[in-house]
């Protein structure tokens, strides 16, 4: 990417700290990367340094405990570091939407894969049933299903990791976003799926321009799917 394009998104020496009695422990030190219109962006790096705790922190979900102690994050020229409760909430509807890493914490138990898409629809725009129903099939086929009507009325500990990821998925996608931030999205999924979604995450930025961040331990989909790769360590990043 050339330098006269302005990013969309900038983290700039962004450190996360952890409330230790009463003492902050810085956990992510030093983290600086962009993000470009319409990129595959692959953060990789050993387990425990900081890359989820770094997507959490960009739409404003960072784990009770801890804390944006340095840095700023910002969004289309935004700093939105002292966003609000309702400014994230904005932006995690309409900008920037993360799939997290567990998807079993992602859906709620007690609802029906329909319900809760339908519920994630509706927050972009009011559907006629009719509308919302072919949609939904739509997207669930987009993910790689088959048996839509099936998935649709199962309830989330019906389904595999996998399935649910797929489900997540769907759910991310239909909101639109400007920037996708994916959290291994594949590490539950058999190497088909992984081939599906990840060609997928491809075609929707062709299609939508949409940027993705691919966070991902997986060196094969990381060489394959992503236009550069951003490497992390504890201390930071390194390239
Ligand atoms: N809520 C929390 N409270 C305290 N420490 C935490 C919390 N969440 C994460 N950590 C610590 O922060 C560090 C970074 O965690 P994070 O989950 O971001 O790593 P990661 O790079 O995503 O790892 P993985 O590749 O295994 O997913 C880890 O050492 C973890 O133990
Ligand atoms: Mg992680």
């Amino acid at each position: 990417m050339t330098t006269n394009i302005k990013p969309l998104l900038s983290v700039e020496h962004l450190e996360i700290s952890f409330q230790d009695a009463g003492n902050f422990q810085p956990i992510v030190h030093d983290v600086s990367f962009q993000i470009y219109p319409g990129e595959i962006v692959a953060l990789t790096g050993p387990s425990g340094c900081g890359k989820s705790l770094t997507a959490h922190s960009i739409v404003g979900l960072l784990e009770s405990g801890c804390k944006v102690t340095n840095g700023q994050i910002y969004y289309k020229d935004k700093n939105i570091i002292d966003y609000d409760l309702k400014n994230w909430q904005t932006l995690r509807r309409d900008e920037i939407a993360l799939l997290i890493q567990d998807s079993l914490n992602g859906l709620n138990p007690i609802l029906t894969v329909k319900k809760q898409m339908a519920e994630t629809l509706k927050q972009k725009k009011k559907w006629p049933k009719k509308d919302m129903n072919i949609y939904l099939h739509s997207l669930l086929n987009q993910v790689g299903f088959t048996d839509s009507d099936y998935i649709l009325s199962s309830y989330p500990f019906e389904l595999s990791g996998g399935m649910r990821q797929r489900i997540l998925l769907a759910m991310m996608l239909s909101l639109s976003p400007k920037i996708f931030i994916a959290d291994e999205p594949t590490t539950a999924l058999d190497i088909i799926n992984r081939e599906k979604v990840l060609t997928l995450l491809k075609e929707l930025r062709q299609k939508f321009e949409i940027s993705v961040l691919l966070i991902s331990h997986d060196n094969e989909s990381i060489n394959k799917f992503a236009d550069r790769v951003i490497q992390m360590d504890q201390g930071g990043i390194l390239i």
